[in-house]
């Protein structure tokens, strides 16, 4: 049985979802959210220490401007009507992405992560304006900044997932299979679950069946 640290989940379908369902893809986006805490309760029942979701990539600018600040209001308030409660459950919030939002929302996230950041029981991985070749990219130049050795390790140290280990297991909802610029480097060795349900349809029991299938699988590592 293959132990479960990390799980990464990209969880696409919310727009989808929102206009097959209330003709609007920010109604999703609102659904999707129910789906999200529905998977943090399920991650901690199942002891799994850290949970990365992708919630906005360098590449979602391109989507009009309505969209993009629904969400971030979403996550405003979502961040004020909950944080507390996640951090008395002994919650660790962090972001992975750059932090260059309202003022109001970068303070919020920042305070956020400061509130929770000893916390132990889970932490959650926020990919938020995350790009997986901006990540590259700047830890290619901190490299040369520091004149630091081209190695695995040295390249691990400057990417924003630095002492975080990587996924065993990513998720992708909303039945589309790429990997839209998330985790590159983080993920050579996942295994890979595409889900044909969309995000806001997802549930725990959909969740279980794959980590279930995920313990059974003979991961190799390029050994026999
Ligand atoms: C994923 O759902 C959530 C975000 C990108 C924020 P989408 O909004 O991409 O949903 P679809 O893929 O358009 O249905
Ligand atoms: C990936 O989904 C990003 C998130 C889930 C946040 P997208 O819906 O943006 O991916 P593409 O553009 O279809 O590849
Ligand atoms: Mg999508």
């Amino acid at each position: 049985m293959n132990l479960l640290k990390h799980v990464a989940i990209i969880m696409d379908g919310n727009g989808r979802w929102g206009l097959k369902n209330k003709n609007s893809r920010n109604a999703g986006h609102k659904a999707g959210l129910k789906t999200v805490e529905k998977i943090i309760k399920a991650t901690i029942r199942n002891k799994i220490k850290h949970l990365t979701l992708y919630a906005f990539s360098t590449e979602n600018w391109k989507r009009p401007k309505k969209e993009i600040t629904y969400l971030f209001d979403l996550l405003e308030n979502f961040l004020i009507s909950r944080i507390e409660e996640l951090h008395k459950q002994n919650i660790r919030l962090k972001v992975i992405g750059i932090k260059n939002f309202s003022t109001k929302l970068n303070n919020l996230l920042s305070k956020s992560e400061k509130r929770t950041s000893k916390n132990t029981k889970l932490q959650i991985n926020l990919a938020l304006n995350y790009g997986s070749k901006f990540e590259l990219i700047n830890a290619f130049k901190n490299l040369k900044k520091n004149k630091d050795k081209i190695t695995e390790k040295n390249i691990s140290k400057y990417l924003l997932t630095k002492n975080i280990p990587d996924p065993d297991l990513l998720i992708r909802t909303g039945d589309t299979k790429r990997l839209s610029n998330f985790l590159l480097w983080q993920l050579a060795y996942s295994e890979i679950f595409f889900e044909k349900k969309l995000w806001p349809d997802f549930n725990e029991k959909d969740y279980i069946k794959i980590i279930k299938k995920f313990k059974n699988i003979k991961r190799n590592f390029g050994n026999i």
